[in-house]
């Protein structure tokens, strides 16, 4: 893992083909320590992690205090609702005060976009060693919800040695309310990055025609794309247009609250249209993985019966995987310095 250079993970548009490599190969080596019963690993003693989450979470905050633990670091959780933001104090100047306390990776999740890298901006500009991993912000990013969906696929392709080399060349269908989906748009940088091609479908409403364009080079905030043969995106407006060459597909929570803006005016209409059912898995390929970050809307975006019978649905298998890959990234950036 020596090639490693991320101080901060905030996004995954600066990551390399070597960054995905050094995760999936990491989280392959806790996957597999974990089976033969080794629970707990000395590898971040006398550590500190904090996870700092302004906006609720049941998986990212509690696999990423689960992964802290399994490598010896100490963990301290920061509870939105009794901290002194009650008070006015700003999210930017509570991350310095756990800053402050010694906290070594402070992992931040807020409803805003960008509040990780003004907090890891700030922490730069003030000499601190901490890093910042972003556990999901507005409609930016999640990268580390990103990498555990690639490690899965992976692993569903490759049991043995799941690279991104396994993702290359392979079809992933993108279902649903990709305009509010942080984690559509990390998928969209690692898919392609390592070189799958991605089908985006959903109504126009909550699948702009621009997301075409979304991994146009150079990413954001990069003088050059890292990656230098990335898979294409294509946009169908039509599940049966994509579901027969589709290798995997991934659904998205469709985010009901948005329904306030008039983008959804019916949800049966979106359930017929969009939602992966038993008919629906007929007309794919043999054994096709289904994959949902969650929360799931049962019934909306998959069926009960996918959810709960279907074989090749991983969702459980992407929470199960989330420990790894979150270890692999604590290590990482712990073992940077
Ligand atoms: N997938 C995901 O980010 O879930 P949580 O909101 O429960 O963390």
């Amino acid at each position: 893992m020596d090639n490693w250079r991320h101080k901060h993970i905030i996004d995954l548009a600066d990551f390399s083909l070597s960054d995905y490599e050094s995760v999936l190969e990491l989280a392959n080596r806790f996957k597999s320590l974990t089976k033969t019963g080794t629970k707990r690993l000395p590898s971040l003693q006398g550590k500190l992690i904090t996870t700092l989450f302004f906006e609720s979470s049941t998986r990212t905050k509690n696999s990423f205090e689960l992964a802290a633990k399994r490598l010896s670091a100490d963990v301290q959780s920061f509870s939105a609702s009794t901290s002194s933001l009650s008070k006015g104090e700003t999210p930017l100047d509570t991350a310095m005060s756990y800053t402050a306390m010694g906290t070594n990776i402070l992992i931040v999740r807020h409803s805003s976009s960008n509040v990780p890298l003004q907090i890891a901006n700030m922490i730069d500009n003030s000499g601190k060693e901490t890093s910042v991993l972003n556990g999901g912000d507005g409609l930016h990013s999640h990268p580390s919800q990103a990498l555990l969906d690639l490690f899965t696929l992976a692993k569903h392709f490759n049991q043995d040695s799941p690279t991104p080399e396994t993702i290359k060349n392979k079809t992933i269908l993108i279902v649903g309310d990709i305009l509010h989906s942080r984690v559509a748009r990390s998928n969209l940088w690692s898919l392609t990055g390592c070189g799958a091609d991605v089908i985006l479908c959903g109504p126009k409403s909550l699948l702009p025609d621009n997301f075409i364009n979304f991994v146009s080079s150079p990413p954001p905030g990069t003088q050059k794309d890292l990656v230098s043969s990335r898979g294409k995106i294509s946009i169908i407006r039509n599940l049966s247009e994509g579901i027969s060459s589709a290798d995997a597909i991934m659904t998205l929570r469709l985010q009901r609250e948005r329904m306030e803006d008039n983008l959804i005016t019916n949800i049966e209409n979106y359930r017929n249209n969009f939602a992966i059912t038993e008919e629906v898995i007929k007309r794919c390929k043999k054994n096709i993985p289904i994959l949902h970050p969650g929360p799931v809307n049962r019934g909306i975006e998959l069926s009960s019966t996918i959810l709960d019978d279907y074989q090749y649905c991983l969702v459980n298998e992407q929470v199960c995987n989330s420990i790894p890959v979150r270890m692999s990234l604590l290590y990482l950036l712990a073992n940077l310095k």
